[in-house]
């Protein structure tokens, strides 16, 4: 074909684009120009035959012919990967699929990471998979602590395992860095727990951890744990410590918040008690300083751990854990 007859082509090609007039012929068209064995790319695959000094301009041409053929087609309402042309009304509303909402359990990591941030805290982060040390061993773990029992604990070979907690995060932050430390480290944890209303073998934890060369006292601890109840849970909201027992803190404290719902009066989500526990403190022991290279005599600080799980559900009164993990919209969407 000479560039002449091709020109004739594409002005003969296009009349007829232009001429059709339902869908089918417009299809039929594509198929005869566009279509894998039309007669343009037929014209490409025999481009080789051209003589050498005539290829980019012929080639061009073909190319021109190929973009307006398929612009015409277009217009007349062909699909370029081929599909039949469909009647539509550009006119009528499109469809509302609804905005999505973010998980409650990712609501109350950024709620806290934004609190604890406005006292001054800074998100640290660390691995779901540990050794042995970081998760018991330099926490103040007795080598026989139940809760390195295999069936308390996901174990991979002697030394590796998921973490039970976020207390790990600890260990590695205060080993990177020197005090003063103020970090909060969310992030999921693991225990072979069966699960039902209350227990998931997989749930989060936030961690918190303060460290000083200024003395740091247990008032300190309760004083940011306070403003945290009463920024995410509400005013009216406070705290109360019970003595408990943690390896790693000493004296180590249960938290309590005053029950958002009856604000301490007694209800029964409370269990008519006016508190509900959230967490564990206290005070980092000394032997975690030196497990990570601190002198105990010259620092001192405060941790804390709550789960996740336990704030979202009171927060908005979710009755069971396993909604948190089931992902149904229906259950999600009435947070929007
Ligand atoms: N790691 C503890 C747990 O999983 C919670 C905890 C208690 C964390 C006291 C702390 C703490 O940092 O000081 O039960």
């Amino acid at each position: 074909m000479t560039l002449a007859e091709l020109e004739n082509a594409k002005a003969e090609s296009l009349k007829e684009i232009a001429a059709a007039n339902d869908a089918a012929a417009v299809e039929a068209l594509r198929v005869k120009y566009v279509g894998r064995n039309g007669s343009i790319p037929a014209l490409i695959k025999a481009m080789k035959g051209v003589p050498k000094e005539e290829r980019p301009a012929f080639g061009k041409a073909v190319q021109a012919w190929r973009a307006e053929v398929e612009a015409a087609l277009a217009a007349k309402g062909a699909g370029s990967s081929g599909e039949k042309a469909v009647d539509a009304d550009l006119t009528l509303p499109g469809r509302w699929w609804g905005l999505g909402v973010k998980h409650p359990l990712s609501r109350v990591i950024e709620e806290t990471a934004a609190i604890f941030g406005r006292l001054g805290f800074t998100v640290a982060d660390g691995p779901e998979l540990e050794t042995k040390f970081n998760n018991f061993t330099a926490l103040n773990t007795p080598a026989h602590h139940p809760s390195m029992d295999r069936s308390d604990t996901f174990w991979f070979g002697e030394d590796c395992l998921l973490r039970t907690q976020t207390s790990p995060v600890q260990i590695r932050t205060m080993m990177a860095n020197k005090p003063p430390i103020r970090v909060i480290c969310p992030g999921r944890t693991y225990r072979r727990d069966t699960t039902d209303a209350t227990h998931s073998a997989n749930f989060h934890q936030i961690e918190g951890l303060y460290v000083d060369t200024k003395p740091v006292s247990l008032a300190d601890l309760k004083s940011v744990l306070a403003y945290f109840a009463k920024e995410m849970m509400g005013d009216g909201v406070t705290v109360r410590f019970r003595p408990h027992f943690f390896p790693f803190t000493e004296p180590s404290v249960e938290v309590d918040f005053t029950c958002h719902v009856c604000k301490g009066k007694g209800c029964n989500v409370c269990k008519q008690s006016g508190w509900i526990e959230v967490a564990g403190a206290g005070m980092v022991d000394p032997r975690v300083f030196g497990h990570v290279g601190y002198d105990a005599e010259k620092v001192s600080g405060y941790a804390f751990g709550f789960g996740v799980e336990r704030i979202a559900m009171i927060k908005y009164g979710i009755p069971d854990i396993r909604w948190l993990y089931e992902n149904d919209v229906r259950f999600l969407s009435q947070l929007a």
